[in-house]
Order: C-alpha cells, then structure tokens, then sequence
C-alpha cells in the first residue's frame, strides 16, 4: 500500500509521498461524480490496451487472456452496478484500476498500467464519447428535419406574412419558412460528420505526453477503438482540446438554431398571431390561471442555448494560456460538453414532437399573408417589366402605399384611377390597372421562381433536395464509432 492510499481506496500515485492527500484536496481533486460515464470506454481501452501490451511481449499469452477474463468480469460489476466508484476513488480510471485489482489481483492487475497515462487515456476517451453521441444527436436533427418536410409537405400553396424586421415584408410560403429552418439543422449535422473526421485519430500510446518506451502498436489500439489513426504528436494528443471546442461550438450551434425557430413558434403561437397551435402533449397549464396554455417546450430549449453558448465559452477560457502539454486544467472539458450533450439529447425529442404535432391555422395565415402592403415590391417589380426604372418603379410603389394607408385601406382597394393618375407620367391610363394581375398572394409568390424563390415549383424541388440531404446524412448517424465493426482475432499477432 503507497502512503496516500486510505483503507478502502487505491492511489494511482504516491511513492514520492509521506502524506496521503488532505481531505479538502481529496475534495477538490474528485471527479467520478461526471467521468464516471467514461467507465465503458475506459474498459475498451483497457482490452486494446492490454492486447498490445501482448504484443509487445509484455504480457504472456495466458496473462492476456487472464486479464481479458478480468476485464470482462469488471464491465459486468459496472453493468450491474455491483462496482461503482467510492470516495477514495480519484477519478473513473482510479475506480477502474481499484476494481481491476480486485478481480485480477495485484500481480495480473498491476501489469496494465504499463506504457500508458491517464493523460493519453483521458484524452482517448473523451473523444470516444463525444463520436459516439454526435451519432446519436446527429439521428436526432435529422428526425427533426423530418418533422419540418413533413409538415413544410402538408402546408402546401398555405402563404403567410414573410417578415423583415418583423414588419411584413413579401408573402412567403410556409413550407418554405419552415424549410428556413430544417437548412441550418442540415448543416449542423454536417458539421457533426466533419468534425469527426478530425475527431477520428486516437491519442493512445502518446503515454503522459512523450510517447511510450515499451514498443506498443498505437495504430492497432487505435483500430480496436474505432479510430482510423493516431494522432501524429504525442504532447499535441494528450494536450490539445480543440477537439472537444470545436465539438462544444457545433453543440452551441445547435443550441442557437433550436432557439431561433423556438422564437418563432413562442411568437406565432401567441393570441395577437394564432398562427399555430401546439398539442396538449407538447404544451404546459398554469398553476394558477386555468385558461393558460404555454409554450415551454420552446422557451426550456431558447433558455437551454443560452447555456450551451456558456459551455463553449467557458471551455475556451480554460484552454486559453495553458502551457503545452497535460495540466490539470484539461479535466474542466468534460462537464462542458457532458451538459450540452445531455441537454441535446433531452430537448431534440420534446422539440421534434412539439414540431411534428403543430397545427397551422392556414385560413388565417393566408389572410394575413398580403396585409401590410406586403405586395408593394410586386408593383414595383411589375413597373420594372413595363419598362419604368427601378428608381422610379420604387417611388411610384411608395406612392400607391402613402395613398393606400392615408385611407385606411390595402393595396388592392386602390381604383383604376388611382393607379392611372399615380403611374400617369410613364404609363397610358388603359395599361396602369394591370398592375391589379400581380396584387394577389398567389401571383406575388408564384412570382418568385428563381432557385431558392418561394413559388411552389421551387419550394417542392427544396424539399426533395432536403430530403435527399437527410438521406444522405443518415449514413453518419448510424454509423458505429465505437471499433465494433473491428473483429479481434483471439491471437496475439
Ligand atoms: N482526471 C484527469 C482528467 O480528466 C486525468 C488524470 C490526469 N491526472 C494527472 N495527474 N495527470 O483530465
């Protein structure tokens, strides 16, 4: 037993030590309360871990196969949880190597910790997780974008109130609104994937930050583990964390667009709006007023970005001015990307749900949809197809709206007249009353057919090539991260 080793608990240090640690920095120096969730990962590490060290020589065939026995039989404790981490236990890998010992005994167990550190073991880990989940949030946009065609399908020719500025701008579609919001999802999965792809390479093997002396294989570990190679600089392995970063701003990212469309349902839900309804499965009373119906879906997931934004930047200032290679800083990047990832993995479900079961009011939408002289660019883009400049073509628009608002009335109630005096100075009177053919929703939206446009044409061809995007991204998804697909040969070699 080492100095600092307490009656139930193990150190992974303490030779140099004359003193275990204080109570206050056993305290401070915890954290199996959050890594715990590492366990399985750590014990994937662990099997490939100790086939090199077979390899190498370092373990005979029978101590190997020993050893995989006790890793089997540990795994089942943490399954059942017959073996979870006690006080003394520093952090997962200290818990794992106490309930090591104890199934394999000190001589067996004592073996694996040879040619590895917790640092490139940590480092390995965090990004078996992290891949691991990007998956599974990856499946989870992609359900949502799911929900947005389906239900951008079902909208149809409905128009609604397009907006600048929240003012009315042009009528849009709503299914292409929605889609407004399944491209940036699209993106963020996209995201995911690249960002694997740099995830991909296993820091084991770069030891505490020099590398190993003991002639283990890093590229075969890697392989057992799912990762298609190692990473190229031992201390830029253990050390670097941009790797978690730029996975914790994808997070944010995501955060950020779920909020964006939560805004946009909180406001079109509201009763001046009463654009959409939200299911009674998806939606929340009041304890006090009984009429209430709230969106809190919407407003947990606004709330909830706020947080993962202060997950990314709260990592970034830990990073910012650490020296190069392992400090003890680094332990600060899990919690960070464990919130978002459990954030994520809550809110996607309850938000595809609510998404999914929405109902639009399409009467009132495309009631709405031309109001506010929301067609005065159609005039005015019709002036332009009449020959007018645009600079005029503006400014007799403006004129038709000033007309329209000091009556109280839209643009369409404006008489032939009207429209004949207004446009007097660049048009005969017989042709200026024309200009009622593109005064509807309909002719203003079918209008705009140019790629990316809101006319029905275009926004059909966009939901096939969305669909086509979901098609293609599931791929990832269901993609396994985990070296499952490696199949291990039972032989040393
Ligand atoms: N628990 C640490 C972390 O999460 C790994 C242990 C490294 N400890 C050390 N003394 N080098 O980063």
């Amino acid at each position: 037993m080492t100095k600092n080793e307490s009656d139930d608990g193990i150190a992974l240090w303490g030779g140099r030590f004359s003193s275990g640690p204080s109570p206050e920095l056993a305290k401070l120096s915890k954290s199996t309360q959050f890594d715990w969730i590492l366990a399985d990962d750590d014990i994937a590490g662990s099997r490939a871990h100790a086939r090199a060290l077979g390899r190498a020589g370092h373990l005979s065939a029978d101590e190997l196969t020993r050893m995989e026995a006790a890793l089997d039989e540990l795994q089942r404790r943490v399954d059942s949880g017959e073996f979870a981490p006690i006080e003394a236990d520093e952090d997962e890998a200290t818990a794992l190597e106490r309930g090591l010992l104890d199934i394999a005994g000190d001589e067996l167990g004592g073996k694996l910790r040879a040619g590895r550190s917790r640092n490139d073991q940590i480092a390995c880990l965090i990004r078996m997780w992290l891949r691991r989940h990007s998956r599974t949030i990856a499946g989870l946009l992609l359900n949502l974008v799911e929900a947005l065609i389906d239900q951008s399908k079902k909208a149809g020719h409905t128009a609604m109130p397009g907006r600048t500025h929240m003012q009315h701008a042009q009528p849009v579609l709503l299914a292409h609104q929605l889609m407004a919001h399944a491209w940036p999802l699209l993106r963020d999965v996209q995201r995911l994937s690249d960002w694997d792809a740099r995830a991909d390479a296993s820091p084991y093997g770069s030891g505490a930050l020099a590398g190993n002396t003991l002639g283990l294989d890093p590229q075969q570990v890697a392989t057992e583990l799912g990762f298609s190679r190692v990473t190229d600089n031992s201390i830029d392995g253990t050390s670097s964390r941009d790797v978690v970063a730029e996975f914790a701003f994808v997070a944010a990212m995501i955060g950020v667009d779920l909020s964006r469309m939560s805004e946009e349902i909180i406001i079109w839900n509201t009763q001046e709006f009463a654009f959409v309804k939200l299911d009674d499965a998806y939606s929340t009373g009041s304890s006090i007023m009984p009429q209430k119906k709230n969106p809190d879906i919407a407003e947990l997931t606004r709330g909830k970005a706020g947080r993962m934004i202060g997950d990314l930047t709260g990592l970034l200032a830990t990073l910012k001015g650490l020296p190069t290679a392992y400090a003890r800083d680094l332990q600060e990047d899990k919690e960070a990307v464990f919130d978002q990832v459990g954030q994520l993995e809550t809110i996607l479900p309850a938000f595809t749900g609510m998404v999914r079961t929405m109902v639009f009011d399409d009467k009132r939408l495309e009631e709405e949809a031309p109001t506010g002289f929301a067609l005065a660019t159609d005039i005015a883009e019709w002036l332009v197809k009449k020959g007018v400049p645009f600079r005029h073509a503006h400014e007799l628009s403006g004129a038709c709206v000033k007309l329209a608002e000091s009556r109280g009335v839209e643009l369409w109630d404006l008489t032939d007249d009207d429209f004949a005096t207004t446009f007097a100075q660049f048009l005969p009177a017989d042709v200026s009353p024309q200009v009622r053919e593109v005064l509807s929703t309909q002719g203003s939206v079918d209008s705009r057919k140019g790629k990316g446009g809101t006319a029905y044409v275009r926004v059909q061809e966009q939901i096939a090539a969305a669909q086509d995007a979901v098609d293609a991204a599931s791929a990832f998804a269901s993609s396994t991260s985990d070296g499952s697909a490696y199949k291990p040969t039972g032989s040393l070699n």
